[in-house]
């Protein structure tokens, strides 16, 4: 964000990952062998069922600490309600989706805060652990490395589907599970195998968060468009214009940063550059560790274990992408 390099410079020494780089997650040491790892983040409804909006906004929240290789442990509600507009049975059931979801990753939710607002909003902010030595940046990718995609794409078109109610029932089921899915088996895997770098995928897509990954690392990329996991009904609903604006947005951020095989349509790429509400991890890992870590996913169960691509020595950034 342009406005967080206008603050102050932090000179302090522990703080290990800060404002400085564009990570997921702050973290600060606080002795040899452990360091706090910080994240927030809220938002406003993606679905209409409130119970499933509480648990996609922690899913969603908790993830830029597994992004972190770190474990999430205690967190905070954030509520923006509109008290005198809406019952609030509905948001007692966000707040259980909520603790639901938290109590599944093994989170408390110890407190938190609440306004009034029209427009209800939800999340966490979240304090987890990591060993200092033990933190995975988006800042490590090295020429070489394969990237791993651990849920497919195709949430931010879906939910568009389900807006202008395009979605069948089947779809929309199928996209909110997928949103709710914890990162933390994911985690799990890549802490096991051992890798080079982590991000997960948002609101900036598949392209736009390896867009970071590979400026943070100083490295270029390729992605193999046939090999990435799509959620069924999305390439048909982008082909029909069923695309959301930021998805628009990141594609056109995108301009000059990748190139794109001349075959490969308007359409398919905004499938790429999809904004994504908690989306899977996007994993940079050593090449002799491919199917290790597609082995630890699979036996895991995530959502998807695909190698979606390879990091490539070059201008930093420089995406390229083609069919296989
Ligand atoms: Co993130
Ligand atoms: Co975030
Ligand atoms: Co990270």
């Amino acid at each position: 964000m342009q406005v967080l390099s206008q603050l102050p410079q932090i000179t302090d020494p522990n703080v290990l990952v800060g404002v400085g780089t564009v990570d997921d997650a702050g973290v600060y040491r606080l002795t040899d062998e452990i360091a706090l790892v910080q994240t927030v983040d809220f938002f406003t409804p993606v679905v209409d069922e409130p119970h499933a909006f509480g648990e996609i906004a922690v899913a969603n929240a908790l993830s830029d600490v597994y992004a972190m290789g770190g474990k999430p442990i205690v967190a905070m509600n954030i509520v923006a309600f509109p008290t005198t507009t809406l019952p609030i049975s509905i948001l007692a059931e966000i707040l259980r989706g909520g603790a639901e979801k938290a109590g599944e990753a093994g989170v408390v939710i110890i407190g938190g805060h609440s306004i009034d607002d029209p427009e209800p909003k939800y999340g966490l902010a979240v304090s987890g652990i990591v060993h200092p030595e033990r933190i995975v940046t988006n800042a490590g990718a090295r020429p070489g490395d394969q990237l791993i995609l651990t849920k497919p794409l195709g949430v931010g078109i879906i939910t568009t589907a389900i807006k202008r109610a395009l979605a069948t029932p089947e779809m929309t089921r199928q996209v909110v599970g997928l949103m709710a899915t914890l990162n933390k088996t994911a985690a799990d895997a890549m802490l096991e195998v051992g890798v080079h770098a982590c991000t997960d995928v948002t609101g900036f897509g598949l392209l736009g968060h390896l867009f970071e990954l590979c400026v943070a690392s100083g490295v270029g990329a390729e992605v193999y468009l046939d090999d990435v996991p799509v959620l069924p009904e999305t390439w048909g609903l982008a082909s029909r214009d069923v695309v959301p604006g930021g998805t628009r947005s990141n594609l056109r951020f995108l301009d000059g940063k990748v190139t794109w095989q001349t075959d490969i349509k308007e359409f398919e790429r905004l499938v790429l550059a999809d904004a994504q509400t908690s989306g899977g991890l996007l994993i940079a890992v050593p090449a002799d560790k491919t199917d290790a870590i597609l082995r630890a996913l699979r036996v895991r169960g995530t959502p998807a274990a695909a190698r979606v691509g390879a990091v490539v020595a070059g201008e930093p950034g420089q995406i390229a992408v083609r069919r296989r």
